[in-house]
């Protein structure tokens, strides 16, 4: 396993060690969203009527998401749900975790954090909205989220043969469990690779290596 407990604490230190720093810089702690703890969320719909009902929609009208529905949909796509593990909702190959999921609402461009179950807002983007920018359709500044799909490819890269692959998998998994999430929740959604990868690079100013893989647009 590549991500234990260890490697846990590791993380909740590095992150107080951050706040902790920024604070002592002068600057104020990113602004964090709180979401859903999953075993709240309830039974749902079966599996084989959120199939039946699986589709792209795309007649987004700019309605927000609850909270109820962007921490089940922040849980299906990359979320933790064997926490004794640090294991995710997905599969990823060699268990190398490498997806990062970044969620543009009207109010900012905000991280996934699995490991507290948070959004964290990129604070640059603070109260700006980014939505339009995930995608080349008219719709997609309507939908009420748009993911983005992130895989940090370095953590592969010595397996030069299966890099694409295995970011492109990883994102449709995660993508086809969000997808799953919606047609059992009565909610729109479409997968998009219609973007521009090196625009978001930009924009989440990612490090050399990772690569904006897919979107998702998502609508109540
Ligand atoms: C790899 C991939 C890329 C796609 N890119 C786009 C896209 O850029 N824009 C869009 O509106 N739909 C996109 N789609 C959605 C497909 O058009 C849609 O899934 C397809 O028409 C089948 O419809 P269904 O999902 O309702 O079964 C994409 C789907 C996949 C799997």
């Amino acid at each position: 396993m590549k991500h234990g407990f260890g490697s846990k604490c590791v993380g909740v230190i590095g992150s107080l060690l951050l706040v902790v720093g920024s604070v002592w810089a002068g600057e104020p702690p990113p602004e964090r969203m709180a979401l859903l703890q999953e075993d709240t969320f309830g039974p749902g719909m079966g599996l084989y009527d959120a199939l039946r009902r699986r589709h792209a929609s795309r007649d987004f009208d700019g309605e927000a998401l609850s909270l109820e529905q962007l921490s089940r949909i922040c849980w299906a796509a990359r979320g933790i749900n064997r926490p004794e593990e640090g294991m995710l909702t997905i599969p990823s190959g060699h268990n190398q975790q490498d997806l990062t999921l970044y969620v543009f609402l009207e109010n900012g461009i905000w991280r996934y954090n699995a490991e507290d179950h948070t959004l964290i807002q990129l604070p640059e983007t603070a109260g700006m909205d980014y939505r339009a920018q995930t995608g080349e359709q008219e719709f997609v500044g309507r939908a009420g989220a748009n993911l983005v799909y992130v895989s940090d490819t370095t953590r592969y890269a010595h397996m030069t043969d299966v890099v694409d692959r295995w970011a492109g998998f990883h994102a449709g998994v995660a993508a086809q469990n969000v997808g799953l999430v919606c047609a059992a929740e009565g909610m729109k959604n479409v997968v998009r690779a219609t973007f521009s990868s090196q625009g978001l690079e930009r924009l989440l100013q990612l490090p050399v290596g990772s690569v904006a893989v897919m979107t998702q647009s998502i609508g109540p």
